[in-house]
């Protein structure tokens, strides 16, 4: 049962970039740390990752190979200031209780709640639900929740926002090679921030407290680090959350441990745990070399790029179990490590919990008979789960 958890999880990866697999599992090879023609340097190891990715005096996402770099084509060169270096280190401060758990799971049970509920009602009444879809939806709501986006409470209008999220995202695609953007692509890139950003500014002046928007104005956070940082969670939070939830639903029905989980409902963070290592949505992380150092015996010289890869890393520890407990090695390095951690980390997590608790309610064992895979993505996912009660 393992081993069909793999296979899907092996072709989850191949459809959205077929060179994707051989990238993760051959950077084994790569160990700690190794040069690889046209990449770079390349790291497999989770302790060197985090040393890389705890270490700002020499490593940056601002250059070439990091995200800043991507932005601030798109966003302008303001996004220097607040993507890395003290700016940064400054917006982090005030937003450190921006998500915690309690109120990531607050905003979950406000936005998705009654969505769930709803899904929660089609599988016991014998319908099909399709998580995949289900999975965009609910991110899309968050979404437009987290912007005070004012759209018709429908789920084709929040499939749009998650479209349009991932349009935007997409812009990453590619860019194992170069973070330079063509200027059609920044062009492009421009308009969608302007429309997704569109009530951003009001909502920062006037959104009640306990939004989002409001705690960021309530923190110190000024007008334009806001808009920046509702460009951020849209891009950062958009995918990867879908993927997160659609595989690991995938991995309990695959493995089994739907069973164990639905008759000992405790084992619930160890499964959202394990299923965000096992499928680690943002499978590499890149940074650029801001000043010359020494890793692991190798002189990496300044303007030279390090990717990441964590997906390997993760996975290096085994196979999705339930039993396996928290990796000290790995800690949640899915979710990144040192000043760049997921700030949206509680809320991924709550939003895979809301969601595996509505599935796992008793009596309500499910089958999955078909799926499709996401072609050509920057997240690998699944397009098409539908789950079924098992006895329909
Ligand atoms: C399973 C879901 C998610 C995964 C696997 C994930 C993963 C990551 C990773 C690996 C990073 C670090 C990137 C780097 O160091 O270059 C990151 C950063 C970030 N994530 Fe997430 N993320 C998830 C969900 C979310 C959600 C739901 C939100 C927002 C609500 C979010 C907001 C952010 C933001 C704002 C950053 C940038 C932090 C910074 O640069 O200081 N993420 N995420």
């Amino acid at each position: 049962m393992l081993d069909t958890a793999r296979r899907h999880e092996f072709r989850v990866l191949v459809a959205a970039k077929p060179s994707l697999p051989l990238l993760l599992t051959a950077g084994r090879l790569a160990g700690s740390l190794r040069r690889v023609p046209r990449i770079g340097w390349v790291s497999a190891d989770p302790v060197v990752a985090r040393r890389i990715l705890n270490d700002p005096a020499h490593f940056t996402l601002l250059g070439e190979g990091g995200v800043g770099h991507l932005w601030a084509q798109v966003l302008g060169d303001w996004v220097n200031e607040i993507f890395d270096g003290p700016g940064h280190h400054q917006l982090r401060s005030r937003t450190r209780d921006l998500f915690t758990d309690e109120n990531a799971r607050q905003l979950t049970d406000r936005v998705i709640g009654p969505r769930l509920a709803q899904a929660g009602a089609e599988l016991a009444g014998g319908r099909a639900v399709d998580i995949a879809d289900l999975g965009r939806v609910l991110v899309g709501r968050i979404v437009a929740d987290l912007l005070q986006l004012r759209v018709a409470d429908r789920d084709d209008a929040y499939r749009e926002i998650f479209a349009v999220g991932e349009e935007l995202a997409a812009l990453a695609l590619g860019t194992t090679t170069s973070t330079h953007l063509t200027p059609e692509t920044i062009a492009r890139a421009k308009v969608i921030v302007a429309r997704l950003t569109v009530n951003v500014a009001e909502a920062w002046r006037t959104a009640a407290p306990e939004t989002v928007l409001g705690r960021c104005r309530d923190l110190g956070i000024d007008q334009r680090q806001a808009e920046g940082l509702s460009t951020l969670l849209m891009v950062a939070g958009t995918e990867t959350a879908a993927s997160a939830m659609a595989r690991t639903v995938a991995i309990l029905h695959d493995t089994g441990a739907q069973h164990r989980l639905r008759a000992d409902p405790s084992l619930l963070p160890d499964a959202v745990r394990e299923g965000l290592r096992v499928t680690s949505p943002a499978p590499v992380i890149g940074r650029a070399v801001a000043a010359d150092v020494t890793v692991e015996g190798q002189r990496l010289r300044a303007g030279e790029r390090v990717l990441m890869l964590t997906w390997t890393a993760n996975n290096a520890a085994g196979a999705f179990d339930l039993d396996r407990g928290y990796l000290p090695d790995q800690r949640q390095l899915w979710f990144g490590a040192g000043r760049h951690l997921c700030l949206g980390a509680p809320v991924a997590r709550a939003e895979i919990t809301g969601l595996l608790q509505t599935l796992l309610a008793p009596g309500r064992a499910w089958r999955i008979r078909e799926r499709r895979y996401r072609r050509n993505v920057l997240i690998p996912s699944y397009a098409h789960l539908p789950l079924r009660l098992a006895r329909h």
